[in-house]
């Protein structure tokens, strides 16, 4: 541990004690603290050692005024090259695992199945690895966190089928090269974020607006590849390898603006539309049936002769079903869900799908995103709705967190981990939800997609005026290092 550090422990220790009363209660022994980043937010290196171009870098480069500043990925945090540095800083913080992505265009610079694979960018995953385990840190490692191929997108990207066999033959490559060290597997993270925001708000490269259409079609291909990727594993490395595959899905905790069954319902269904419409699939092999009714529904009003919402035959049910080896979550906030009225029936898109109004209290605190609020309690709301709805599986949160705009003394980062966290805790300990892993997001400030370098999410400061991209730990690395040693939010636990 850096002697900066240390002075920021002792600081932090005054900041938190007057922080909102957070359980004093110790997290159990088997469970496990992280902390994530992905492949574009941090790695730099866009054109070295043979990266192809995915989606970002087409997107920044093409069309600049996309992200705040006119901001890139080209550089980032340069963590291609100061990858040793990231990884002391995760032995600092203490961590037991680090939750990383992998570039599909650093590995398979064109991402078409059967095309050449770069060794340098399968050894520069084999090094970052290397050194994660000579540190004592497991990695957690997620095949694909947005950076789709640019060639794949030529090709038109997840609303074509042939998506699923480029993806396995990505996926079965990365199992070869790196599976001997590798024991947490993710395929996708938020693909409500790669079908929703890429393919119907056009938020997020590749930035289409197709909503009600594209995003289902983005959607059937995504699950597909994610089955395919499981029974590879499952048939041809699992035997040899031990691990765990799953899926890493997001969603706000829309909670019931009221006790009335419409509301109850408003909530349900909104939930089911941005996380049952992932995990119902892989857990039960299919969409929501509120999904699938109501989009059957509206697309026959509106004169389509199929739904809009594509079907998965018998056989792709069974192969879908029960491809997760874990329940993975992301979770930041919460809104409040209420019934609405049905729109116009005519109107072809997801929000009218959907049909739910949402609104927040203005009194929760605000952070740097527009997006997130700070609402802890919802996360053990979300937490509980997971383990009923889907049987009680075990749980890994794999990503919260706060922005704000800078600042090593982020005091309000600290309160955001505490208060969350004691939810997290609670739902353990007294709602008897099976929660074993933690992940921070995330490790340092980083290219937050659309709003480029102004959002701040990271415990370590990154001074993005200097070439040498220096890291600062801020006040909340010290607070987290604390509660991973301890295993206790508050400064005396039971
Ligand atoms: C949590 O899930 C793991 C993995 O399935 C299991 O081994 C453990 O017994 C579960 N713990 C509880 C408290 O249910
Ligand atoms: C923990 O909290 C409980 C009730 O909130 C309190 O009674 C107890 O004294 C606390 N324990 C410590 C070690 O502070």
């Amino acid at each position: 541990m850096s002697n900066n550090l240390l002075v920021t422990i002792l600081l932090s220790v005054l900041v938190y004690r007057e922080a909102t009363a957070a359980t004093n209660r110790t997290f159990p022994d088997y469970f496990k603290f992280g902390i994530a980043t992905a492949s574009y937010q941090v790695e730099g290196a866009w054109n070295e050692d043979g990266k192809g171009e995915n989606i970002w870098d087409h997107l920044c480069h093409t069309n600049p005024t996309f992200v705040d500043n006119g901001d890139n990925g080209d550089i980032a945090c340069d963590s291609y090259h100061k990858y040793k540095e990231d990884v002391a800083l995760l032995k600092d913080l203490g961590v037991d695992y680090y939750r990383f992505s992998l570039s599909w265009s650093r590995i398979i610079p064109l991402g078409l199945a059967g095309s050449p694979v770069n060794q340098a960018g399968i050894d520069y995953y084999k090094s970052l690895i290397q050194e994660l385990g000579d540190n004592g840190i497991e990695p957690m490692v997620t095949i694909f966190h947005w950076d789709l191929p640019e060639t794949l997108q030529e090709f038109g990207g997840f609303p074509n089928p042939e998506l699923e066999e480029h993806f396995a033959y990505y996926a079965r490559v990365v199992f070869e090269n790196l599976g001997d060290s590798v024991t947490y597997w993710t395929t996708f993270n938020e693909p409500l974020q790669t079908c929703h925001q890429g393919y119907s708000t056009g938020t997020m490269a590749p930035g289409y607006k197709s909503s009600g259409l594209a995003e289902y079609k983005c959607a059937h291909t995504l699950i597909k590849a994610h089955a395919k990727a499981y029974h590879i594993y499952d048939e041809e490395f699992r035997p040899q390898q031990q691990g765990y595959v799953g899926i890493v899905a997001d969603t706000t905790w829309f909670e019931p603006a009221s006790d009335s069954d419409a509301d109850q319902e408003a909530a349900e269904r909104a939930l089911q539309f941005n996380y049952g419409w992932y995990i119902n699939a892989v857990v039960n092999g299919n969409y929501p049936a509120v999904m699938i009714e109501r989009i059957d529904e509206r697309s026959k009003q509106q004169g389509f002769e199929t739904s809009r919402l594509p079907k998965f035959t018998e056989e792709e049910i069974e192969y879908i079903k029960g491809t997760h080896d874990y329940l993975a979550i992301n979770a930041y906030t919460t809104v409040y869900a209420q019934a609405k009225e049905e729109t116009d029936p005519t109107v072809v898109s997801y929000e009218s799908d959907l049909n739910v109004d949402t609104f927040i209290d203005e009194s929760w605190e605000q952070s740097a995103s527009s997006w997130l609020r700070v609402v802890p309690w919802g996360l053990r709301n979300l937490l509980n709705w997971l383990s009923k709805t889907y049987n009680h599986p075990e749980i890994f949160v794999t990503e919260n967190g706060v922005s704000d705009l800078g600042g090593l003394d982020d005091d309000r980062r600290i309160n955001f981990y505490q208060e969350y966290l004691s939810n997290v805790l609670e739902a353990i300990l007294d709602d008897g939800v099976n929660v074993t892993r933690y992940t921070a997001w995330s490790l340092m400030d980083n290219f937050e997609w659309a709003r480029g370098y102004t959002e701040k999410f990271g415990m370590y400061s990154v001074n993005f005026d200097n070439p040498g991209r220096p890291r600062t730990p801020k006040a909340s690395a010290s607070y987290y290092a604390q509660v991973i040693a301890s295993r206790c939010l508050v400064d005396t636990c039971e």
